[in-house]
């Protein structure tokens, strides 16, 4: 079986091969009959792909251990969830996801019926069918998923306990799907690019792919972030780590995207900051999966030296010189169609908008790769740390909120005044009030106390604007409010789409500036029957508990929990240690409120009966976890199929004069 899953990764190649160079002959030769074999070719490639996937799933699900993948990411104690999530628990298990998501995503790319950007899709094919090749050589020739053993063991190593929770079902194959997605926007481009239509087709074709990749990066980080904070045991949900940082480049980068591109089609502006910033973002998208591989950073969820690191810098640098190149050659041809009119107006503020999303991008890279680049100068790796992430982009994600508010108030072109005090009178009165209310309860720290100002002025400001538009349409069409609500959002879904993942990102950012600057931690060794407080809180250690299950034995201790002297429940924080694995895993236990988080954490325990714990208490985090689903729901929205044709192209600019 291992062997017929990589003979069909060696077809796929071959036919990926032929698939991509087939596109350009027949585009440029405009043979119908090559087109179509280019076209058949790259739906062989998807099904020959599916095929291995098929038989490395199968394998997994029959222990074959003879296939070190097999053996090295599954055990007979794996449950069937965890057997297939295996797939992607490994080095080469998700190289493979890669690939098989990426001759998904291209089938779609060639089936889907369009309207505009026809004569864009052969060689946006083309690309694609490049990146799969360079994909699946990586799998035939360095890090093989049906790679044999010379013996066959009589249990798998099994998966790392750790990933043993319902993230790794969801996080890591959304994330791949997110870095994978950024390659159709990124073969369009080129397409554009090498055809000289360098009109908003390749914008409109693309829009929908882009907003797909971004939301699915951005879920798959939050799901990420979740899990850490469930199951790393440290209290946090972000740490700066090599790969998190990776998993948020591309995604800031494509924000940056998204929002230049509405400035494209609606004043053909910024048509080469639009190339810059897609390639920009699958080069970072491709750097992630290096840096997850290269064994240069260490990370929490790094793979060891696998000898990839050398193909992907390759790979990176033909994209950046090959993109660059190709964008210089056509710049001529990407020339404004309009100037700026105001600094105050919504091209000034998508402008910074822009340029405050690629400096947090550039400087998270710079922390990032500090390790490597001190290396090199001076001889010894230097990490710079969570608190220097936090400086810098502290107030740049600051400005990045203040600027939502008053972007979605400013028209295009130029705004009025007289309109734009009028639309922040009301916010700005929610806002001192917001602010009076939080000074008397306490919050007294500056950066808290405008970072917590900022974020609630931004969401009045959006849900003001949304309410008067809801009024102005109760008035003119005679709709009560709820169906005046709903006509709105059928009647322009990226607008309103919008506007609610702006909303997510405010409630998420209420939850980073709560929990960052107010939790509370503390530790204490406490014998049975013992309490101690916190904040409000007092826990009472009850007993201990040891029991042992088929994979692990449990350790867990149960502690009473009173708030202002009620009894609010039981929260039982667990160790894990499993049989085929050295490291403990931790299991917090968490009582959540909208106000903040009891989190708690047995760190070690005593014969005597005594154990330790370290308990935090983390206000507004499950903010983070609304917000984002509000920012899914927004980018699902978005996304969603436009029942209504609105003018294409540059039918919907506003243009001078
Ligand atoms: C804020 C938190 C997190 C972020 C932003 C994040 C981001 C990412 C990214 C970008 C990838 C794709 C890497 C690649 O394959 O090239 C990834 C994969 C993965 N992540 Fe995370 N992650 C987070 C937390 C976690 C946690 C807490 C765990 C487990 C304890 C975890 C387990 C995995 C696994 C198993 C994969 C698939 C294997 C791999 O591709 O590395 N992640 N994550
Ligand atoms: C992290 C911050 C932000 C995120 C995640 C975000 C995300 C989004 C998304 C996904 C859309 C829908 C795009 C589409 O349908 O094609 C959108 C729309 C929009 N965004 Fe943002 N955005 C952010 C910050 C900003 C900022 C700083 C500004 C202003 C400079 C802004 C202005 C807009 C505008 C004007 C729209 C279109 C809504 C309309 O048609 O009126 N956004 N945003």
């Amino acid at each position: 079986m291992a062997n017929i899953g990589y003979i069909a990764l060696l077809l796929a190649l071959v036919a990926a091969i032929y698939s991509a160079i087939a596109f350009i002959f027949g585009a440029r030769g405009r043979h119908p009959g090559v087109r179509d074999s280019a076209r058949n070719g790259l739906l062989a490639v998807s099904g020959l792909v599916s095929i291995s996937v098929a038989i490395l799933v199968y394998a997994l699900v029959t222990h074959d251990f003879r296939i070190e993948y097999v053996a090295s990411y599954s055990s007979h104690d794996t449950s069937l969830l965890y057997l297939l999530s295996a797939l992607w628990a490994g080095n080469a298990g998700s190289l493979l996801l890669w690939a098989w998501l990426l001759s998904l995503f291209a089938t779609v790319v060639v089936l889907q019926k369009r309207d505009v950007g026809k004569e864009l899709v052969p060689y946006a094919s083309a690309i694609i069918m490049a990146t799969e090749a360079f994909f699946l050589i990586l799998l035939l020739f360095i890090s093989n998923p049906f790679h044999k053993l010379a013996f066959t063991p009589a249990d798998g190593i099994g998966l790392n306990p750790m990933l043993e929770n319902p993230g790794m079902v969801f996080h890591p194959p959304v994330v791949l799907a997110g870095y994978v997605g950024f390659t159709i926007p990124f073969a369009f481009a080129i397409a554009a690019l090498l055809t000289r239509r360098l009109g908003d087709d390749w914008i409109i074709a693309i829009r929908r792919w882009i907003l797909l990749a971004w939301l699915l990066l951005g879920v798959g980080n939050i799901i990420g972030a979740w899990w850490a904070y469930v199951e790393l045991g440290w209290g946090g949900y972000w740490a700066w780590d090599p790969v998190e940082n990776a998993g948020l480049m591309p995604w800031l980068v494509a924000t940056a995207f998204l929002h230049s591109i509405m400035m494209q089609r609606r004043r053909g502006m910024l048509k080469v900051w639009n190339m810059v910033l897609i390639i920009l973002t699958f080069s970072l998208a491709i750097f992630g999966t290096f840096l997850t591989r290269s064994g240069i950073l260490s990370s929490v969820h790094t793979f060891s030296e696998s000898g990839l690191g050398p193909f992907f810098l390759v790979f990176i640098g033909i994209t950046l010189l090959g993109s660059f190149g190709l964008l210089y050659y056509r710049s001529d041809e990407l020339e404004s169609e309009a100037e700026m009119e105001s600094l105050v107006s919504r091209e000034s503020t998508f402008l910074l908008n822009n340029l405050l999303f690629v400096g947090a991008a550039f400087t998270i890279l710079l922390g990032t790769i500090f390790p490597v680049i001190s290396e090199a100068v001076r001889g010894v790796k230097i990490s710079v740390g969570a608190p220097f992430f936090n400086q810098v982009n502290g107030p740049i994600f600051l400005a990045v909120i203040l600027l939502t508010g008053v972007c979605a108030l400013i028209g295009w072109r130029r705004a009025s005044i007289k309109n734009l005090l009028r639309s922040f009178l009301w916010p700005l009165v929610g806002t001192v009030i917001l602010g009076t209310g939080l000074f008397l309860m306490g919050v007294r720290e500056w950066y808290a106390l405008v970072a917590f100002l900022v974020s609630g002025f931004v969401l009045f400001t959006i849900l003001y604007q949304w309410l008067r538009e809801i009024r102005a349409r109760h008035r003119v069409k005679a709709d009560n409010y709820l169906k005046a609500f709903w006509g709105l959002l059928q009647a322009n879904q990226p607008r309103y789409g919008g506007y609610l993942v702006h909303i997510g990102i405010l409630l998420i950012a209420i939850g980073i500036i709560g929990s960052s600057f107010y939790d509370v931690e503390k530790e204490a060794v406490l014998a049975p029957g013992e309490s101690m407080t916190i904040k409000n809180y007092t826990l009472t250690y009850e007993n201990m508990d040891r029991y042992e299950t088929q994979s692990k034995l449990v350790v867990s201790a149960t502690l009473s929990v009173h708030n202002e002297g009620k009894l609010k429940g039981k929260l039982v924080p667990e160790k894990y240690f499993h049989r085929n694995h050295e490291q403990p895993v931790t299991e917090v236990a968490i009582r959540t409120t909208p106000i903040e988080d009891l989190y708690v954490i047995l760190v070690g325990w005593d014969e005597d009966g005594t154990a330790s714990f370290k308990v935090l208490v983390n206000p507004l985090v499950i903010w983070i976890w609304i917000g984002g689903g509000v920012l899914v729901l927004g980018g699902l929205i978005a996304f969603w199929p436009d029942r209504q044709k609105r003018p294409v192209s540059g039918q919907a600019r506003t243009r001078r004069g």
